[in-house]
């Protein structure tokens, strides 16, 4: 009889195939390395930089043409990490009029926001399910929500009268949680695990100081997350350490949606 495996062990990704869309951003290149650390075989989805994979996650066609080129070359799919979103940043140059009041928030906007971060999280899943479903060990679905998924976004962080966060990133968070919990009831019966992940904001370089200080003033930790801070959660959802759990959304936020 096979030794039961250690609970060091479970934590293990060794020749694990394991999808990271938005793998070129500030947190989805820390993932891919984390995932590698743990002996996965990292695969990078995004529609900018330079990943494995250039591909707009919005697009059915698209994915399911990386989807077959994966198959091609790694001949298995066991884990994806919906990861790739529109996260209108402080410090991104673009992002002005993303900070719109909400009577000021363009629909297009609006609908752009929940294409890339909701309709292109369905895709990706909807494109590995069959993939997963045939293949005996089953697979694992990672969707990154937010410490918003939980708790709205108190604006006065940007101490500047009229900006505020978008709104669709909020709703498209929290239904992110739906998503997941829609595809954690249809597919435990094929051994598919779904979990959302929901992180705290993260301190960037690009932020102005005093932002970062508010931002982390929310929390219990006084302080916001470091990049790294959520390699180890990423392993723990992707891997057997997590093999009873589904449907679940692990929120690390310092504390803050608890006070
Ligand atoms: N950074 C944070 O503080 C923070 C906090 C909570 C949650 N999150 C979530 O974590 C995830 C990663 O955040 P990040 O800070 O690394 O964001 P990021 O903007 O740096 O990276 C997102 C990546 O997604 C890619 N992407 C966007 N639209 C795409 C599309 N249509 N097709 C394919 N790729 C696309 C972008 O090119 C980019 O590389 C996101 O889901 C974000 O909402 C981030």
């Amino acid at each position: 009889m096979a030794q039961a495996k250690t609970a060091q062990e479970k934590f293990s990704l060794e020749g694990k195939v394991c999808i990271i869309t938005g793998a070129e951003g500030f947190l989805g290149k820390h993932y891919m390395e984390a995932i590698k650390q743990a002996g996965g075989i990292p695969v990078g989805l995004d529609s900018a930089g330079e990943p494995d994979f250039q591909v707009d996650i919005t697009s059915e066609q698209a994915v399911k043409e990386a989807i077959e080129k994966i198959l091609e070359k790694h001949g298995r799919i066991d884990v994806l990490v919906n990861n790739a979103a529109m996260n209108p940043a402080v410090g991104d140059a673009n992002s002005a009029k993303m900070f719109a009041p909400i009577d000021d928030y363009p629909v297009e906007f609006w609908t752009k926001e929940l294409e890339v971060n909701l309709t292109g999280m369905f895709i990706c899943s909807k494109a590995v399910i069959p993939v997963m479903k045939k293949q005996a060990a089953g697979g694992v679905i990672v969707n990154v929500a937010s410490e918003v998924s939980e708790i709205a976004h108190d604006h006065r962080v940007y101490n500047t009268p009229g900006k505020y966060k978008s709104p669709a990133y909020v709703t498209s968070k929290t239904g992110v949680v739906g998503l997941t919990r829609a595809l954690a009831a249809q597919l435990g019966q094929y051994n598919i695990r779904v979990n959302a992940f929901s992180p705290g904001g993260v301190e960037n370089p690009a932020m102005p100081k005093d932002f970062v200080e508010r931002f982390g003033a929310a929390n219990m930790f006084s302080r916001m997350a470091q990049p790294d801070e959520y390699n180890a959660a990423i392993v723990f959802l992707c891997s057997d350490a997590s093999s009873f759990m589904t449907g679940h959304n692990l929120v690390i936020d310092g504390g803050k949606s608890a006070w």
